[in-house]
């Protein structure tokens, strides 16, 4: 092949800047990666595509309609178009359909978490004005599963959520429903996600882009929304996996000290946990504020009875009892045993001090057996 078929072959046009793209990508992948900003609703980069929302369209030469560019694969020699006045038409009325049926910023922040629907309908200027019309799509009120409130009204059927169930759960608890104005998202009979094959992961509710399904804590506790909160990088805590999370904290809260109010997963394809998380990495975040959690080291006194102590107090009882062991009876006579719900870097910790501290290699590790 000569170089001039190769670049042929591997490079298509959007706006007139000529890109090269790489086998199986989408038009929309090729204008990410080149930072041309192209609005989607439906799009989630960990899902196949669905071209359900059509926000994305681009113009393509010779293309008698516009194309969804999330769906339609990049192809060699293409012209793509992805801003003027025709796409944006087409967007201003699309949004503005959207949202005869679609609860008003007001309504929509009562989930707690943001709309990008309305963000969307906003910063394109779409008509707001046209008559409202009846949702028809039913919720699943009674559903008694603590972490995951379904509302229908702020549902766009953009199926991110049934998508992300099948194709990264695997679970399949979910699923478009119905008919028409009537399609919604339910599970099998509409029984309570308990009664289904759902593993409460809450991906549903991350990749949701309305708040259609969202968390059910922060509404029924009266928490702030989502952009008021401060979200703190960490790692959890629950494997040793190591998935990266975010904990969204209201700054006022718990006194001024700052209360954890959910945890949501950073950006999907930024972390290795790539925007998914387990039930309790995403929902068992109540023991960080519970009145049990135990906040300070306890040492005993003369009694028996466990004392409130600093952690110099607590190191150097640690300290002075294995060394009275090892003194009395041989460095074997202590073993160190380790968690796989520690860090790497603590698990090396544990065996370095076995090892060059104390002189034995009594040391183990439960993901070791
Ligand atoms: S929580 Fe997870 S398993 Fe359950 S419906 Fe949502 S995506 Fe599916
Ligand atoms: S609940 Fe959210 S993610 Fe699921 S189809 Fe509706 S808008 Fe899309
Ligand atoms: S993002 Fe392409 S159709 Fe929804």
């Amino acid at each position: 092949m000569t170089d001039m078929q190769n670049s042929v072959a591997t490079t298509l046009e959007i706006n007139g800047q000529s890109y090269v793209f790489h086998p199986g990508e989408t038009v929309l992948n090729v204008a990410q990666r080149n930072g041309i900003d192209i609005p989607t609703l439906c799009h989630d980069p960990r899902l196949e595509p669905a071209g359900a929302c059509r926000t994305c369209l681009v113009e393509i030469e010779g293309a008698r309609r516009l194309m969804p560019s999330c769906a339609t694969p990049a192809s060699a020699g293409a012209k793509v178009t992805s801003e003027n006045a025709r796409i944006d038409r087409h967007r201003k009325t699309l949004l503005g359909l959207y949202l005869t049926d679609h609860p008003d910023a007001k309504k929509s922040k009562e989930r707690r978490t943001t709309n990008q629907l309305l963000e969307m309908a906003e910063s394109c200027s779409a008509p707001t004005h046209w008559p409202n019309l009846t949702n028809l799509r039913p919720s699943r009120p009674g559903d008694r599963n603590p972490y995951i409130d379904f509302d229908a009204e702020a549902c766009i059927l953009c199926a991110r959520c049934t998508r992300y169930c099948d194709e990264v759960e695997s679970v399949s608890a979910i699923t478009l429903a119905g008919r028409a104005a009537e399609t919604t998202i339910s599970t099998a009979d509409g029984r309570s996600l308990l009664d289904t094959s759902c593993e409460l992961c809450g991906g549903c509710i991350d990749t949701c882009p309305t708040g259609a399904m969202a968390e059910k804590r922060p509404i029924t506790r009266g928490e702030k929304h989502e952009e008021e909160l401060t979200k703190v990088r960490t790692t959890c805590n629950f494997c040793g996996v190591g998935c990266q999370l975010d904990l969204n904290v209201d700054p006022d809260g718990n006194d001024g000290t700052g209360k954890v109010i959910k945890v949501t997963s950073p950006e999907p394809g930024t972390t290795s946990n790539d925007g998914n998380l387990c039930v309790k990495g995403r929902f068992a975040y109540d023991f960080i504020h519970h009145t049990d959690r135990l906040t300070y080291p306890l040492v005993r006194d003369e009694n028996g009875q466990l004392q409130r102590a600093t952690w110099e107090e607590a190191l150097k009882r640690t300290a002075e009892g294995l060394l009275g062991v090892k003194e009395a009876h041989g460095a074997d006579a202590l073993a160190f045993v380790s968690s796989s719900r520690c860090t790497i870097e603590e698990n090396y910790l544990v065996q370095k001090i076995s090892r060059a501290a104390i002189g034995t290699n009594n040391v183990h590790q439960c993901a070791a057996t």
